[in-house]
Formats: structure tokens, C-alpha cells, sequence
């Protein structure tokens, strides 16, 4: 294991005056967490009004997600931030409405269907790689671009049954313009009601104008193909619900696709683009993952019933997602007073968990600012509290993709890894900012050495 030193925002002590907290929080929230952060169990801010309690302990992470969850519902700050955007989807939706979008949604996640997907992924990452092996040797790349294209193209075969060569663009450029526009504004940090005047919010609901159009066509498609396919979208259109016997409303179905086109393929990509970047590094942990390539797929690229046995490719991703997680934060507001770790939390708190502190703090882990899949050996998960290690989040409301977003990282790092070495390329300034996923600021400039 080496420790080399690893792109954070610095740490301050003390608090952070009110302005300049604002105006960082609007930036980037993992840049606000000062020292204290990543060694108290429960911390209580307050911007004027509005209370903050950020709850790092396991257990009281425990009571918000799984024990006392019904109380907790997603909070209006993080609603304003995805709203916009994706609408009211699985990822926002509350109550009957979520239970019935989640018992839809679910099969096109299970065990059957991940199997199913494992072609797509390898042939998309094999069109990736033809492409690599065009270019010149040393060729730079922003590598974080690169695994959005590639995610993207993924979920579009694997969930919609189409290629995303049209699709792919008009997607990147409403990604781009949603993570350098949509900010938090005070209003929203002061939780005040949805009727408050927001300026700027109208622009953002036109960011998914053109991917609007191009998700009727899929939908008109698939209508007119009338049930052929079993993807995500033909399981969306033959839902019924069980009071009325309706289908659902074309805006709900929009939600959903688009929620699905999202969450679905960010998340991953960041998760892909921290881990090449740590990679880069850690020599000795790259040769040792390249040992396991070797021993277990010999140049070739993994089938599904290779996943299991590439274990510390597996453990890598994990501690890259410890340190990076692409959900970097969740938050919550309570519907009622409750007790949190001998905190009171007052009816209409807003409650944060956030993995980016978790995943880093001193009670909980052994050098956390080091890289070491080694902490993920199976033998020594039993020594981690339970929800200390929340990537995907937990209880209910737990990320419906995780095994997806797991099946299809291992397939592309072996694929990719096994043919190339990833280098940051010379002056590569590696900055994490997190507002609504974990990503690098300048994206990931790298040069491509082949092995
Ligand atoms: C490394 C990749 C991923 C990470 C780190 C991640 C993380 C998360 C987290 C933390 C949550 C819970 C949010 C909360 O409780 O507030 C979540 C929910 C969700 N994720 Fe993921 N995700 C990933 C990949 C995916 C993929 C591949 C899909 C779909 C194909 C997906 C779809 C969703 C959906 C629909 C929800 C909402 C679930 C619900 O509320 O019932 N995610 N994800």
C-alpha cells in the first residue's frame, strides 16, 4: 500500500463565515466540512432558521434510513436540486407513489436480469477499446467523458433496447448544463415553501427539452412494437395500477426514463473515472489487480460468471467509492420530532448523511485518507459497523442500481484495464467537486498507455 497524497478540498478549523459558507456550499458542499466534521458523531448547523443536523455515527445513519425511515422523506433542498431536471421519478417520488414505481421497476434489476445485460456491456466496452486502439500511443483523454459516453450507451442498450448514438449527445449537454447551473439558492437552503419565487429555476426545466423529444420517439417505438421487447420501458408502459387500472400518465413515464438515463449512468461513470484516477497512483495495487486479470480472465474479457471470482477488482471499487463517492450526500426532512444520537430533531429539520465525510471519518476508519482495498478483504468486513460504508445509501429507499452499476464497473475495468495503463497526464489538476454527483472539476485528462 502506498499513501500518496490524494485530491481533497482543504480542510479548515473553526466555522466558516456565513457568506463564504454560502457561496462554497453553491460551489461544491464536500469543500464546507471543516476538520470537526469527520470526527463528531452528530453535528447541528444552522443557516439563519433553517436547522442542519448532519449525523455521521452508523447508527444514528441506521435510524434515518432503516429503523425510523417512514419518518424521513427526501428533503425539499436535494427535491429543488433534481427536480428540475429529472422530475418526480423513483429517485424522488414518496409514499404509495414509490412503492409502486419501485415494485414496477424492480425485476428489470434482479439477479435474471443483470445476466441478461452482461453482453451489452462487454460489446459497448469493446467499441470503446476498437476506438482506443486507434489512436496514437500517449494519446490524452479526458477519461471522465469517456466513461459518461460509455455509461450512457449502456443504459440506453441495456434499459431502453436502443443505441445511444443519437441520444448520446443531446444527453451530454443536458448533463453539462444541469451540473453548471442548477445551484442551491438560499431560498432553498432556508427550506422555504415550494411557492416561493426562485429565480433561474424556469430555466432549468428547459435543460431536458430535447431529450424530452427524443424519449416520445422511444416511447412511440416501443407503443407501436406492442410488447415484443421486456426492457425497462416495456415493463414501464404495461403497468397497471392495481386500485384503478390505469397505465401511467405520460409526465410519470417521462419521470422515470429519465430518472432511469441519470442516475443510471453518472453515478457509474464518476465511480469509473475516481477509480482509474486512484489507480494511476498506486502502482503496487494496479499490478495487483492486473495479477488477477491474468490469473483469472488470461487477456480475455469477463463473462457474468467471472464477476465473482475478480475480488479485489471488486475490493477496489469499493475503497475508490469510499473515498469518492459519487452520491456524495443524502439528505432528509423529518416529518416528525425524533431523537437522534441524544439529538433532538425538530419536526421540519433537514437531516444530511453524507458518504464523503462518513467514508472518511477518524472513529471509523484506519488512515482514512489512504487508499487500501485491502480494508474491503471479506474477512474484515465484519469488523465495520453497519452502515458505515454507504455508497448506495440503505434501508428502503436503497440505490435500485447498485448491482447493475457493480456488474457493469467490473466488465469495464477489466476490459479497458487489461489492455491499457491509465497515466494523469503532466499538469492534470485533479480537483473533487460535489453538487449533485462527486465528479472532478476539470474532468480526468489521462494518456492512454498501451500494456
Ligand atoms: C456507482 C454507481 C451508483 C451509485 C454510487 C449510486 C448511488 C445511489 C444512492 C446513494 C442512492 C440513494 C439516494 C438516497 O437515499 O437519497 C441511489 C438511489 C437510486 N439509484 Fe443509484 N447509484 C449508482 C448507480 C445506479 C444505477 C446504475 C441506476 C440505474 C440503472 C441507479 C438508479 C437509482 C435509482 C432509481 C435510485 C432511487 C431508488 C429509490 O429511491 O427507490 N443508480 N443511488
Amino acid at each position: 500500500m502506498s499513501s500518496a497524497a490524494l485530491a481533497a478540498p482543504p480542510r479548515f478549523r473553526g466555522r466558516m463565515p456565513l457568506l463564504r459558507f454560502l457561496s462554497t456550499l453553491r460551489d461544491s458542499s464536500v469543500a464546507t466540512y471543516g476538520e470537526e466534521m469527520f470526527e463528531e458523531a452528530v453535528i447541528e448547523r444552522r443557516v439563519l432558521w433553517q436547522r442542519y443536523l448532519i449525523v455521521n455515527a452508523p447508527r444514528g445513519v441506521q435510524r434515518v434510513l432503516l429503523d425510523n425511515a417512514g419518518n424521513y422523506v427526501k428533503s425539499r433542498v436535494a427535491r429543488r436540486l433534481v427536480e428540475p431536471g429529472i422530475g418526480r421519478g423513483l429517485l424522488t417520488s414518496e409514499g404509495d407513489a414509490w412503492r409502486r414505481q419501485r415494485r414496477t421497476m424492480a425485476p428489470s434489476f434482479d439477479h435474471r436480469s443483470l445476466m441478461s445485460y452482461a453482453p451489452a456491456m462487454t460489446e459497448a466496452t469493446a467499441a470503446l477499446l476498437a476506438r482506443w486502439d486507434l489512436l496514437p500511443e500517449g494519446a490524452p483523454l479526458d477519461i471522465s467523458g469517456e466513461m459518461m459516453r460509455l455509461t450512457l450507451k449502456i443504459i440506453a442498450r441495456t434499459m431502453f433496447s436502443t443505441d445511444a448514438d443519437d441520444i448520446g449527445p443531446i444527453v451530454e449537454k443536458a448533463v453539462g448544463r444541469y451540473q453548471r447551473e442548477v445551484r442551491p439558492s438560499l431560498v432553498d437552503l432556508l427550506n422555504l415553501p415550494d411557492w416561493w419565487p426562485r429565480p433561474g429555476t424556469r430555466r432549468w426545466s428547459h435543460i431536458f427539452d430535447r431529450l424530452d423529444a427524443v424519449i416520445d420517439r422511444l416511447v412511440r417505438r416501443e407503443t407501436v412494437a406492442g410488447g415484443e421487447s421486456k426492457d425497462l420501458l416495456a415493463r414501464l408502459l404495461e403497468a397497471r395500477d392495481a386500485e384503478t387500472g390505469r397505465p401511467m400518465e405520460p409526465r410519470e413515464l417521462r419521470d422515470q426514463v429519465v430518472t432511469i438515463f441519470m442516475a443510471g449512468h453518472e453515478t457509474t461513470a464518476q465511480a469509473l473515472t475516481w477509480t482509474w484516477y486512484l489507480l494511476s497512483q498506486h502502482p503496487a495495487e494496479e499490478a495487483r489487480l492486473q495479477a488477477e486479470f491474468e490469473r483469472v480472465l488470461a487477456g480475455r474479457a469477463p463473462r457474468f460468471e467471472d464477476l465473482a471470482q475478480l475480488r479485489y477488482a471488486r475490493m477496489v471499487l469499493e475503497e475508490s467509492m469510499r473515498l469518492y463517492p459519487p452520491a456524495h450526500t443524502m439528505s432528509r426532512e423529518a416529518l416528525a420530532e425524533d431523537e437522534i444520537e441524544g439529538h433532538r430533531v425538530a419536526k421540519g429539520s433537514v437531516v444530511s448523511i453524507v458518504p464523503w465525510v462518513i467514508h472518511r471519518h477518524r472513529t471509523l476508519w484506519d488512515r482514512p485518507d489512504v487508499f487500501d482495498p485491502e480494508r474491503f478483504a471479506p474477512e474484515r468486513a465484519a469488523e465495520r459497523p453497519r452502515f458505515a460504508y454507504i455508497p448506495f445509501g440503505g434501508g428502503p429507499r436503497i440505490c435500485i442500481g447498485a448491482g447493475f452499476a457493480m456488474t457493469e464497473a467490473l466488465i469495464i475495468l477489466a476490459i479497458l484495464g487489461q489492455r491499457y495503463r491509465l497515466r494523469l497526464a503532466p499538469g492534470a489538476v485533479v480537483e473533487p467537486v460535489g453538487l449533485i454527483t462527486l465528479r472532478p472539476r476539470h474532468g480526468l485528462p489521462m494518456r492512454l498507455e498501451r500494456r
